[in-house]
């Protein structure tokens, strides 16, 4: 069984597919954790895109231990957090571009959910990875809702936040996800759309179970 969630920044995929997977027994998969791993090493390495084709890509050594977190390490160096730094999600945008950054991410989750139960987010896991999942999920949110979900994470994490700019900042995340030509963020035509601006996890949870008991029917 594939379950794919899709959706814009900040509408909440994380939570929602982690604790899903939780519920279900089944693997938990973060598809823009893969393109952050590779966003991060082409920085370290100051490579551009034609070095990521040529030079990354080809010896890419990405180990993913699939647990609630989905631990990643490149070349056995653990890099979990460091993906999450603001620097990999300023300039993620033009790797999650190149389309053979894509063709690997998509070769490697394919790969991992071929004999797996899964629950993968993204922004394209119904729309062009897994065509075929019987069950897809179009998570959404309102702007300010969003705005203010990521704004209270960073408080949280103790750091320095504006709001005006967390705003900004997803808007114009909204608009590269969606107008890029590869792969956009798309609602795909069979997907199930929630918007949760006023709905918990657990009834978000119950919705989505209710229609994958629909379909089963
Ligand atoms: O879900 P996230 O915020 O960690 O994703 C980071 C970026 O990766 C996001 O801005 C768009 C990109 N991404 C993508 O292009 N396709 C996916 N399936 C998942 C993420």
């Amino acid at each position: 069984m594939i379950i794919t969630i899709d959706g814009p920044s900040g509408a909440g995929k994380t939570s929602l597919a982690k604790a899903l997977a939780k519920k279900l027994g089944i693997i938990y998969l973060d598809s823009g954790a893969l393109y952050r791993a590779i966003t991060l090493e082409a920085l370290k390495r100051g490579f551009d895109k034609e070095h990521i084709i040529t030079s990354l890509l080809p010896g890419l050594k990405l180990t993913i231990k699939i647990d609630e977190k989905m631990r990643l390490w490149i070349k056995g160096k653990e890099i979990t957090e460091e993906i999450r730094n603001p620097e990999v999600t300023r300039e993620i945008w033009w790797v999650c571009r190149i389309p053979q950054v894509r063709e690997k991410v998509n070769n490697i989750l394919r790969e991992y959910a071929k004999d797996r139960d899964v629950v993968v987010e993204g922004r394209d896991m119904g729309s062009v990875v897994f065509p075929n999942a019987p069950y897809k999920i179009y998570l959404t949110a309102s702007l300010e809702e969003r705005a203010r979900r990521r704004y209270q994470e960073l408080k949280k994490m103790g750091k320095e936040a504006n709001f005006s700019e967390v705003k900004e900042a997803i808007e114009e995340r909204d608009k590269k996800d969606s107008r890029r030509e590869l792969a956009p963020l798309i609602i795909p035509q069979d997907a199930l759309l929630i918007d949760n601006t006023h709905l918990s996890i657990d009834k978000t949870i119950d919705k989505i179970l209710a229609f994958i008991n629909r379909n089963e029917n």
